[in-house]
């Protein structure tokens, strides 16, 4: 038998085409380990993965500035920063240790290092030569952030427990949280071509998919249901329940993303609508969503003005603008708090050292809507 002979052309499709498949196997693939812990019943596949090298990044990236000492409450109504300040709204039931103990832990949280570092950080948001001023807008909008604190840790205890969040748990040192959502459509009027319906543009929040590209304006400010299963048995009739279906898993692809996990942390995937099958996360899940919907439209929002005004930002830490393409300001959404790993901070118990930002709510206590009982028996 003769050996066989191949061409030029031949011989070099053959070793692109191995490059190719080179480069998609390194680029698509995990390098191992991976490892696998069951969440749900032996047999149906309910599964988290995890990879060692992967988890240690994780675990360097999730540390908690130390807390200074803790600082008493008031001994007395003399004792009250209400009474030793002149210009207190939000904060007045505080000590004056407890008080000033807060205002440093704010600028270590919020205010960007460099300006922390040129030995300016108060000035982030205050006029040095009065305190009592509030001509600095960053002022104005941490007092709405304060309360939004109270709010969550008060009033949403279904979602954060006891471990709770502070300003560090979305701001991580920087002024603006690094996971923030506005609207993101295209500014055009009429949608037409490739992003009409609100579709293919490749976005990182939904993992670079074809899903439509803004499912949080339904879900994570109106409140829109959630859900694949259709209400109405005419096809006639259905053209909304494939646009709810699509926004449904783009939320849903979010939600996975930005807690670090697989869809089995909060379903049975035989049966995803069914909550009986659903290990109880889904139910944290469910009053996350509702949470991150209070957030946005009674906390965030009502502050448009304010970024609107300030739309360039701060003079001394300009980026990113502080309002989306369409004009809105910068949303939450899971991944803000979350950032990638299914317990902010992996746990960290931040109400603790913190007894400040557990006290009274101040804004008006909601009551939780309706529990769905099983997804799979809605009319
Ligand atoms: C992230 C914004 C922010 C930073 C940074 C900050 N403050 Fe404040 N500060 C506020 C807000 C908001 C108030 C008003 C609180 C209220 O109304 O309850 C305030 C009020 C005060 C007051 C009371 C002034 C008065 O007479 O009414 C003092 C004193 C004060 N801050 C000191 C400091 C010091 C010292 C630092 C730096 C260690 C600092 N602040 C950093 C936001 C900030
Ligand atoms: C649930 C997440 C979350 C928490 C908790 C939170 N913030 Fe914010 N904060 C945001 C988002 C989102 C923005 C960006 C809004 C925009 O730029 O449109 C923001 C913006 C700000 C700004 C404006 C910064 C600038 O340079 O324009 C300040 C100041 C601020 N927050 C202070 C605080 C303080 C102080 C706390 C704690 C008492 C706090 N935040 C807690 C989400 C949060
Ligand atoms: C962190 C928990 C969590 C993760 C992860 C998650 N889901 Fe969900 N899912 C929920 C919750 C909660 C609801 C119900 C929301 C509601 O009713 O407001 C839901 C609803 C759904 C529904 C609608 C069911 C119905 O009643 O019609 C589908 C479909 C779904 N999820 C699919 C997925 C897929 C696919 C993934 C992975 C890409 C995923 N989910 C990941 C929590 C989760
Ligand atoms: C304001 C910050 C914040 C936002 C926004 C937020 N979460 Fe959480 N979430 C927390 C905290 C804090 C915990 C830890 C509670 C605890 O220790 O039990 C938590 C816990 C959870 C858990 C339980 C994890 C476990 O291992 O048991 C799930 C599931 C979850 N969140 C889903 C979501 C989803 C989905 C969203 C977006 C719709 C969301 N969260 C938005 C702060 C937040």
């Amino acid at each position: 038998m003769r050996p066989l002979k191949l061409s030029w052309t031949a011989q070099a499709l053959i070793a692109l085409a191995g490059l190719l498949v080179l480069l998609i196997v390194i680029f698509t693939f995990e390098r191992p380990p991976v490892r696998t812990a069951q969440v749900g019943y032996r047999g149906v596949a309910m599964e988290q993965l995890q990879n060692p090298r992967t988890a240690r990044l994780i675990v360097a990236r999730n540390q908690v500035p130390e807390a200074l000492p803790a600082a008493d409450p008031p001994t007395d109504d003399a004792d009250k920063a209400s009474a030793v300040y002149e210009n207190v709204q939000v904060l007045g039931d505080l000590s004056n240790a407890q008080f000033l103990r807060l205002m440093q832990s704010m600028t270590e949280w919020v205010v960007p290092a460099a300006v922390r570092e040129a030995g300016n950080g108060c000035n982030y948001c205050h006029n040095p030569e009065n305190l009592a001023s509030d001509e600095v807008y960053t002022k104005g909008v941490t007092r709405r952030m304060l309360q939004m604190t109270r709010t969550i840790n008060a009033d949403w205890s279904n979602h954060v427990a006891q471990t709770g969040v502070t300003c560090y748990t979305c701001h991580r040192g920087q002024a603006v949280p690094a996971n923030v959502w506005a609207n993101n459509a295209p500014n055009r009027a009429g949608l037409v071509g490739p992003h009409a319906l609100g579709q293919n543009l490749a976005t990182p929040q939904i993992n670079y998919s074809s899903l439509p590209f803004d499912p949080f304006t339904p879900f994570l400010l109106n409140d829109q249901d959630i859900r694949n299963l259709s209400t109405t048995w005419h096809p006639g009739q259905n053209q909304d329940d494939v646009r709810i279906s699509e926004w449904t898993y783009a939320l849903m692809i979010h939600m996975s993303q930005g807690l670090g996990v697989n869809c089995t942390f909060c379903h049975n995937s035989r049966a995803f609508g069914s909550w009986e099958q659903s290990p109880p996360q889904r139910l944290t899940a469910w009053h996350g969503i509702r949470m991150a919907r209070a957030i946005n439209t009674d906390y965030i929002t009502p502050l448009t003005p304010v970024f609107q005004a300030n739309r360039l930002g701060h003079p001394e830490n300009p980026n990113p603008l502080r309002v989306g393409p369409n004009g809105d300001p910068l949303k939450v959404n899971c991944a803000t708090c979350h950032q990638g790993v299914n317990r902010p901070l992996l746990g960290a118990p931040m109400l603790r050292e913190h007894p400040e930002l557990n006290m009274v709510s101040r804004a008006p206590l909601r009551t939780s809507e309706a529990m769905p009982v099983n997804g799979a028996t809605r009319n």
